[in-house]
């Protein structure tokens, strides 16, 4: 239809997407390869057919598996390069890109592989694309903190080259405040904090966010809704939130995208966004999110002009950038 021309043409900003999360099954298959490494799938269809999940950690098991064919260096320039060629389709001129680097060092994939291997896929996708982009570290919050303050450290080298740290990985049980203090020490070496709050857990895991770990920018935030306190607070502050549609569908946060909160979301005036959290599992990118949206009917050209303005305005470019953008 019109409508999604019209949002597929948007010039926009990602601002939630895991880039383990971009690993498409092809892509799996072709790694595990040219690594020697044996999969417990047959074909790219029994692996898609795998991608059923009733909640977050059903998806957690089976992505972290699936990292598991990352080894080289090379291996991760071709995971981001293959996410940004996506993106620019979709007409992405920004990207602020989470990893998990505990996902990697845990098996024995050194920290700097890693870092070398996307900085040299970001900077081959400025060139090809014009899209730039920024690099967000997440700690798992299923682990400890001693383990987060160890993949802090090893960051320290490469403080330069990173703009955020974020909080991912299961959710409820693991709530915010067990990493104020790793938080603190991010802040204190000049980086943004970001963190997933209100995807499963309940709207004090985003008080916590916003009160001990000091976060510039809420990723997803669903919950926050059940708290109209939390829901004037977060205008208040214009806290940009990272919502990922097809994510909340896939995972069972709604029950269906009719019914999704990002309605609710725009008429409380909070600066939401649409994002595409794990693309390669979740079934689309941010365009079709976007479409998604635009098929329920519920939001009008200007919701998603401004949906679109806000992906910039909440990004962490500087403002002569940003008002190059809107
Ligand atoms: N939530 C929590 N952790 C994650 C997600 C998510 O949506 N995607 C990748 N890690
Ligand atoms: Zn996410």
């Amino acid at each position: 239809t019109d409508l999604d021309t019209f949002v597929a043409g948007l010039p926009k900003a990602e601002l939630h997407l895991h880039i383990e999360g971009s690993l498409e099954p092809e892509q799996m298959f072709a790694l595990a390869q040219r690594n020697g490494i044996a999969i417990p799938f047959g074909t790219v269809e029994e692996l898609r057919a795998a991608y059923s999940f009733s909640r977050l950690q059903d998806f957690l098991d089976i992505y972290y598996q699936g990292a598991d064919v990352l080894r080289a260096e090379d291996d991760f320039r071709d995971l981001a390069l293959a996410y940004f060629d996506r993106a620019a389709a979709d007409n992405v001129r920004h990207a602020e890109i989470f990893f998990d680097p505990q996902t990697h060092t845990d098996r024995g994939v050194p920290f700097d592989v890693v870092m070398r291997g996307l900085l040299a896929g970001m900077a081959e996708a400025e060139g090809r694309h014009g899209l730039t982009s920024k690099l967000i570290l997440c700690f798992l919050r299923h682990l400890d903190e001693d383990a987060a303050f160890a993949t802090l450290k090893m960051a320290e080298p490469w403080v330069d080259r990173l703009a955020a740290v974020g909080l991912d990985s299961s959710e409820v049980g693991h709530p915010p405040e067990k990493f104020a203090r790793v938080f603190e020490r991010a802040g204190a070496m000049g980086l943004k904090r970001v963190a997933h709050a209100g995807e499963e857990g309940p709207p004090d895991y985003v008080r916590q966010a916003l009160d001990l770990l000091h976060i510039d920018r809420l990723d997803h935030g669903n919950r926050a809704l059940e708290d109209a306190a939390l829901v004037a607070r977060l205008a208040r502050e214009k806290m940009t939130l990272t919502v990922c549609p097809l994510s909340n569908l896939k995972l069972c946060v709604v029950d269906h995208l009719d019914t999704h909160p990002m309605r609710a979301m725009l008429d409380a005036g909070l600066r939401a966004t649409v994002n595409s959290d794990d693309p390669a599992y979740f079934g689309g990118y941010v365009n079709d999110n976007f479409r998604a949206l635009a098929a329920t009917g519920r939001l009008s050209r200007a919701d998603f002009v401004t949906l679109a303005k806000n992906s910039f305005l909440g990004s962490f470019l500087d403002d002569a950038t940003i008002a190059r953008h809107v």
